[in-house]
């Protein structure tokens, strides 16, 4: 009676189709990304236009440019700058950080994240929802996995440049970046929510915000 009970419960409960990007209905469906309205994803292009370009992308293949404050650059190669993902529920993503610098605490809200070390000595960490926070130092070739929507963190320890490539089970994944989240956006967020959040005062948010070159 009991397993009878169980299984009618289950037969009604909400149960995910997909554990990020939806599956595709068709071998491909190159963007258009000018065309509306607007869905969720992006609507296909004539298959008739579709030519080889757009399955490959050169744009992971330069270094990217580490000289600012955190010394890192991220080139996303996402939908939006490679339409032949649309659909296909993956993209990724190249990383190069000057020594010393990081990859600020952010999440990918729609989207697992796997990385591999190409170049230098890298801190990855992560931190769960129950703020334990599990970390390594990779070398080259070294792998790592960050759970969907957890908030993580890269930093250079090396003496040298690093370059990680990161993969996403989503065509957009989608970045929280926390400090910006919390100090740069626009309007911003309240003073007193900031000031409250971190017990701290007033003149300290202004000065976070004032390096983002926001007012208080
Ligand atoms: C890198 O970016 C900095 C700061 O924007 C700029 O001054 C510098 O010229 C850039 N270097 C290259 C090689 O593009």
């Amino acid at each position: 009676m009991a397993t009878l009970s169980l299984f009618i419960v289950l037969l009604f409960l909400p149960l995910p189709y997909s554990y990020a990007d939806p599956d595709p209905l068709q071998d491909f469906c190159v963007a258009d990304l000018k065309s509306s309205p607007s869905v969720n994803g992006f609507p296909c292009k004539s298959a008739l236009e579709v030519t080889s370009g757009d399955f490959f992308y050169d744009g992971l293949s330069k270094e990217g440019n580490t000289t600012n404050v955190f010394g890192v650059k991220v080139n996303a190669g996402n939908v939006l700058v490679f339409p032949g993902l649309n659909t296909l529920g993956i993209s990724m993503n190249r990383v190069d950080l000057s020594p010393g610098g990081i990859a600020p605490p952010h999440l990918h809200p729609r989207s697992t994240e796997s990385g591999i070390v190409v170049e230098g000595k890298l801190l990855v960490g992560f931190v769960t929802t129950g703020n334990v926070v599990y970390s390594k130092v990779l070398g080259a070739g070294e792998m790592f996995v960050i759970p969907r929507g957890l908030v993580h963190f890269q930093h250079n320890v090396g003496d040298g440049k690093a370059l990680v490539f990161t993969a996403f089970n989503s065509q957009l994944p989608g970045s929280v970046i926390v400090p910006s989240t919390l100090f740069a956006s626009t309007p911003p967020v309240p003073n007193d929510v900031l000031t409250k959040a971190f017990q701290v005062d007033e003149a300290v948010i202004n000065g976070i915000k004032s390096k983002f070159g926001m007012q208080g």
